[in-house]
């Protein structure tokens, strides 16, 4: 007997072979195999709907014909590194790489609803990151398509691949050969998903080899910055029924928090349940009284970006107040952490920095001028009118954000909100709750059940 991998010779009873451990053909066909293994080394298929980005960069041979394969792939090397990062920055994987550019899947293997919209946030990026590059000579084009495709593991000789398979593979890569230089060519099915969130323009339908039809295309613009509910709520709502439970604890603690003390309120329960529908219902009769609302959202895509979250609120309370981080927190006493107060706003705001006092500070020391800056600004916009502070699908704050509204969270009751003449605020938190939101004994907590009334 030999050994079916190395062919060395076999002695009668050998389980394994002596040469290369590699198992016996009598024993391998005995051993257990993981039941998704095929043969040649592929692993079996799923079936997945996701979103499929394909990138390359325009006429590179043109760029690489006359270099040694080492100067090309330096060449090009820096233009693939930004898709790469922009891929997955955005969540998306990387499935294959050509010299010249990629195809990356979101949506896989990780199962993601906002597949689409991820791929539209990473074919921005990977275009502003190859601009960024400032050689005129790489042009990228890049073409979006969501459908579903089979995706599989092939394992090569000496690595493996996950890959995805089936038309929307191939049309995707109709679309990116269809784009201009620097253009991102998206099909329907991708432009219906993110809608709203993105913007796009319609192109008239085109031809495409192996597609029987003219097929309909879109132009992505930009990144709308609407947030998820806005973008959801402008497609139209339908009519709200039920939930007279938690709108009647809603509005009992929006008339605790006007008649004396501040108060929070987490809303719990899984996705699609209608929390955020009951916290908007709620939030826009109390807009009608004229309460100031004040809302921000957390975003999958920048849960690890730091005070992401603190970023959009403190931009909420300075439109809101119609101020600017320095208005908002001027100090008379410029030598004391409260005179770092507008820097800290502007850090956080990613706006330009002048005060040398702010780079040499500790990183901790930073983090805590944040807080009290974040809680200094709060307290006085919160203070002049009745407020409601509504932060969305908190299962996604990032870190630091979420130490800010903890810091946030003595305001609440405190003094600061519900001064003469002025009482004042709910605050209140929607999305799944963390420790933060059950807490202080101001804080009332809503379960959102599912409810047979609008599902079926
Ligand atoms: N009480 C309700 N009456 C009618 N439609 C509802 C109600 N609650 C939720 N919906 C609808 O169900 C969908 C999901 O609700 P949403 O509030 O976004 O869920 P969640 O925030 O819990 O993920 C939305 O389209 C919303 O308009
Ligand atoms: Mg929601």
């Amino acid at each position: 007997m030999t050994c079916q991998v190395c062919l060395s010779t076999l002695k009668a009873g050998d389980l394994f072979c002596s040469s290369c451990g590699a198992a016996a053909p009598d024993h391998a066909a005995g051993l257990p195999r993981a039941p998704a293994v095929e043969a040649r080394g592929r692993i079996a298929g799923e079936r997945k709907y996701l979103t499929v980005l394909c990138a390359d960069l325009q006429r590179s041979t043109d760029l690489i014909s006359d270099l040694d394969p080492e100067e090309a792939i330096t060449r090009l090397e820096p233009a693939l590194v930004a898709m790469r990062t922009a891929v997955r920055r955005n969540r998306g994987i990387v499935s294959k790489e050509g010299g010249d550019g990629l195809i990356a899947l979101f949506g896989a293997p990780h199962a993601d609803d906002n597949h689409a919209v991820m791929a539209c946030h990473a074919a921005v990026e990977l275009v502003r990151r190859i601009k960024l590059l400032n050689d005129p000579a790489l042009l990228v084009r890049v073409g979006l398509h969501s459908g579903y495709v089979v995706t599989h593991t092939i394992e090569a000789d000496l690595s493996s691949i996950y890959e995805a398979g089936g038309p929307a593979v191939h049309l995707v890569k109709r679309f990116e050969s269809a784009a201009q230089a620097g253009q991102i060519l998206v099909s329907e099915s991708c432009q219906s998903l993110s809608a709203g969130l993105v913007t796009f323009n319609s192109l008239p339908p085109r031809r495409m080899e192996g597609f029987p039809a003219p097929v309909p295309c879109y132009e992505l613009i930009e990144i709308s910055g609407l947030s998820r509910w806005r973008a959801r709520s402008t497609k139209g709502l339908s009519s709200f029924v039920g939930r007279a439970e938690e709108t009647a604890l809603l509005d009992r603690v929006a008339q605790e928090a006007g008649r004396s003390s501040g108060q929070a309120v987490a809303m719990v329960g899984t996705a699609g349940v209608g929390k955020s529908r009951v916290a908007h219902e709620v939030v826009e009769g109390l807009r009608q009284k004229d309460w100031q609302v004040l809302e921000a959202e957390c975003n999958p895509l920048d849960q690890t970006v730091p005070y992401s979250l603190l970023k959009k609120l403190l931009q909420a309370v300075l439109r809101s107040a119609n101020l600017s981080p320095d208005e908002a927190l001027s100090s008379h006493d410029a030598s004391s952490d409260a005179g770092l107060w507008p820097t800290a706003l502007r850090s956080v705001l990613d706006q330009p920095i002048v005060d040398p006092r702010w780079n040499a500070l500790e990183p901790l020391l930073r983090r805590r001028v944040i807080m009290d800056a974040a809680r200094a600004l709060i307290g006085r916009v919160t203070s002049t009118r009745p407020t409601v502070l509504l932060l969305e699908d908190l299962h996604w704050i990032d870190s630091q954000s979420e130490a800010a509204v903890e810091a946030l969270m003595p305001l609440v009751p405190a003094r600061k909100i519900r001064q003469a003449g002025c009482p004042s605020s709910m605050c209140a938190g929607f999305g799944y709750a963390r420790s933060i939101w059950t807490r202080p004994t101001h804080c009332s907590t809503a379960c959102l059940e599912r409810k047979r009334d609008w599902q079926g």
